[in-house]
């Protein structure tokens, strides 16, 4: 498993928050296992904020976090089984997660409706997401049921119910040491694989052929898995913004559109890039992969402490608008056409996102209705597009080409570091490393 110091650290952190706040308890329980058909299941992921705080990866379990003079942690988990384990793997039991976890204090998850109602008579507050998971929302209803059952013994139900995820959104936000090594272990692998990519994809080969180059580097470095369903879009695939579907044959002349990252030990990369399967730009896919470059470049150089974070977003489709006129696909004064959102026929999304243990992580982007100020340590991507549909107002040259490149920037002391600058993005880094593919093949 990994270090336990960062999640005691974070543990502590929320502990001390909550304390601040006049004390409660924090339930965090880690996400349902999926039925996916029949008597299958999808292979299980945890929750991101119960791995946030534990580093725990198995179902069934949940972290109390009890604020106050004498603020402990409680790990509820699954008991050990040897006739389950045979079957479904290893489980480290609540003394061995005790252990293993720094955990202050562990119980076997059967008993998690009485260990709930104990732990939260007198209480001045909950901590919990209430509205996640409804078999959760009814536990703790039921084990609040059972305190206001008991008042006439003298205890009393908390008063309050706050959602944690306000406190554990901000701690996420800003990335420690050890998720920042982790999220650069991840971009590189995410990196060789679109680099792979690049070299496989070629007229005639399959967009799945593709994909599976990309989710095997993934694998192979030891990712668990993709972080987001792959998109493997060529031609007017990549005019799909979420097209997963990865089926079509690729044909000469076509671009090829990849959005795909792995998850690295429960964090995310995500990376898009975009280039033609002939190995060579031709007129009007030049013309608009220069100009989201350029978009891109001009969203990179807004990302800095202190600067909003709607700054990359603003700057990314001045470039646009302003290259969409100069291109003949719209029509006006630059004033106007971001005055209209003339652009968004062209460029529907938004230039980035948080990046962390989930692809679209958490955070607020807005604090006191104002966007917020960026600070070192933040993750966050930079993924500027272009996508053109036929129509008749619309020069056929430009038909059916999607581009889009993103990147996944760490926000630093002056500035920020691209971690996933190593898949080739210029055209003539792109346009080299294919050639050289040829060559070696
Ligand atoms: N791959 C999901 C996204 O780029 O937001
Ligand atoms: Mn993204
Ligand atoms: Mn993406």
């Amino acid at each position: 498993m990994s270090d336990p110091s960062p999640f005691r650290t974070r543990r502590d952190r929320l502990l001390a928050l909550i304390g601040e706040r006049g004390g409660g308890v924090a339930v965090v329980p880690t996400a349902p296992e999926a039925i996916r058909n029949r008597d299958t299941h999808y292979r299980y992921r945890h929750d991101s904020y119960f791995y946030y705080l534990t580093g725990f990866r198995e179902p069934e379990a949940v972290l109390l976090l009890v604020a106050g003079d004498s603020p402990k942690s409680i790990l509820l988990c699954r008991e050990k089984d040897p006739e389950r384990e045979i079957w479904d793997g290893f489980r480290h039991g609540p003394e061995g997660a005790r252990e293993r976890f720094g955990i202050d204090e562990a119980h076997a998850i059967d008993i998690v409706d009485e260990v709930l109602a104990e732990i939260l008579a007198d209480q001045p507050a909950i901590y919990f997401s209430l509205g996640h998971d409804a078999t959760w929302d009814g536990r703790l209803t039921r084990a609040l049921n059972t305190v206001r059952a008991n008042a006439r013994s003298g205890a009393t139900a908390p008063p309050t119910i706050h959602d944690v995820r306000t406190l554990l959104d901000e701690m996420r936000l800003v990335k420690d040491d050890s998720e920042i090594a982790l999220m650069r272990r991840a971009a590189a692998i995410s990196v060789e694989a679109h680099r792979q990519a690049m070299r496989t994809a070629r007229p005639g080969v399959f967009e799945y052929e593709v994909e599976a180059v990309v989710e095997q580097a993934f694998r192979r470095a030891g990712a668990q898995a993709p972080a987001y369903p792959s998109i493997v879009a060529s031609g007017p695939n990549a005019c799909v913004l979420h097209y997963v579907e990865n089926e079509r044959r690729m044909a000469d002349g076509d671009l090829l559109l990849i959005d795909a990252g792995c998850e690295l030990d429960g964090y995310a990369s995500d990376i898009t890039r975009s280039f033609p399967v002939g190995g060579r730009f031709a007129g009007a896919q030049r013309d608009i992969y220069q100009l989201v470059l350029d978009a891109q470049h001009a969203a990179v150089r807004e990302i800095r402490p202190g600067a909003p974070w709607n700054a990359p977003h603003d700057a990314a489709v001045a470039v646009l608008a302003r290259g969409l006129i100069d291109l003949g696909l719209l029509n006006g004064s630059l004033d106007t056409v971001l005055e209209n959102h003339d652009y968004r026929r062209f460029y529907m999304h938004r230039t980035g996102h948080w990046l962390g243990l989930d692809v679209h992580d958490a955070g607020e982007y807005k604090q006191g209705g104002d966007w917020r100020p960026l600070t070192p340590g933040m993750m966050l991507t930079v993924e500027p597009g272009c996508y053109v549909r036929p129509a008749e107002d619309v020069p056929e040259a430009f038909w059916n080409i999607g581009v889009r490149i993103e990147d996944d920037a760490l926000v630093t002391a002056d500035g920020c570091e691209l971690i996933t600058a190593g898949a080739p993005k210029t055209i003539d880094d792109i346009e080299q490393w294919m050639a050289a593919g040829d060559a070696g093949a």
